[in-house]
């Protein structure tokens, strides 16, 4: 959960999904970034020589979490054309996963393949709002070895808790949710489909 405001529109998407992923039997981890503490990137080169990041902090967890899990959802706001910068510190440390995987080539009979799905929210309407932040989820996903399997994008949505007016998204994050638990391979709902990016 990218965004710092709690209970504003990206972390009510998020609960949805991820309250609905319960519902139905799944086990969920949420983590805050805002307060994960992770640093971003030193750029020092330790991971070249190991495919691991050679920092401790609020990271430190979350890499095995990722390779772990069977789906990931990147929840964040718009911030200016942008995901939220603690969302830009958890992907720029994958930059050890990049390296281990691309460069080292390191335990690659060991990799578990998931799905990962972007959520996210803007005030305004800008045709391209949400087109830098998808090239970013494709590569952050391709470094952790997640398809990158589909994307819930709303503009127009500013005010705290304004998602709920919306009239498909609680219900498209139910659908998220839903399918999740049934390990199914995600499909997005048709309401959900004009909104719906496919990564190129
Ligand atoms: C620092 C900052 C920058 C923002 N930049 C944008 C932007 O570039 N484009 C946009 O559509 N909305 C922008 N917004 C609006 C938020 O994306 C919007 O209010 C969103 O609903 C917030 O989601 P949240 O409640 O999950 O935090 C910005 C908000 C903040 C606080």
């Amino acid at each position: 959960m990218g965004s710092p405001r709690s209970h504003g529109n990206t972390d009510i998407l998020l609960e949805t999904i991820l309250e609905e992923a319960k519902t139905h039997g799944a086990w969920t981890q949420k983590i805050m970034l805002a307060s994960a503490g992770i640093t971003p990137c030193l750029e020092c080169g330790g991971c070249d020589e190991t495919g691991r990041c050679v920092l401790t902090d609020g990271m430190t967890p979350i890499y095995g979490m990722l390779m772990d899990a069977d789906y990931i959802v990147v929840a964040s706001p718009m911030f200016f054309y942008n995901i939220t910068s603690y969302t830009q510190a958890l992907v720029e440390r994958a930059q050890a996963c990049w390296m281990a995987k691309y460069i080292l080539k390191k335990d690659r009979d060991k990799i578990k393949l998931k799905q990962g799905i972007f959520v996210s929210v803007g005030a305004t309407k800008g045709k391209n709002l949400f087109n830098g932040s998808l090239l970013v989820m494709k590569y952050f996903f391709d470094a952790i070895d997640a398809d990158f399997s589909g994307a819930i994008l709303y503009k127009g949505v500013e005010k705290k808790g304004a998602i709920k007016e919306h009239p498909s998204a609680i219900d498209d994050a139910k659908i998220i949710g839903r399918q999740m638990a049934q390990g199914a391979e995600l499909t997005i709902s048709e309401q959900a489909r004009n909104v719906f990016i496919k990564p190129v």
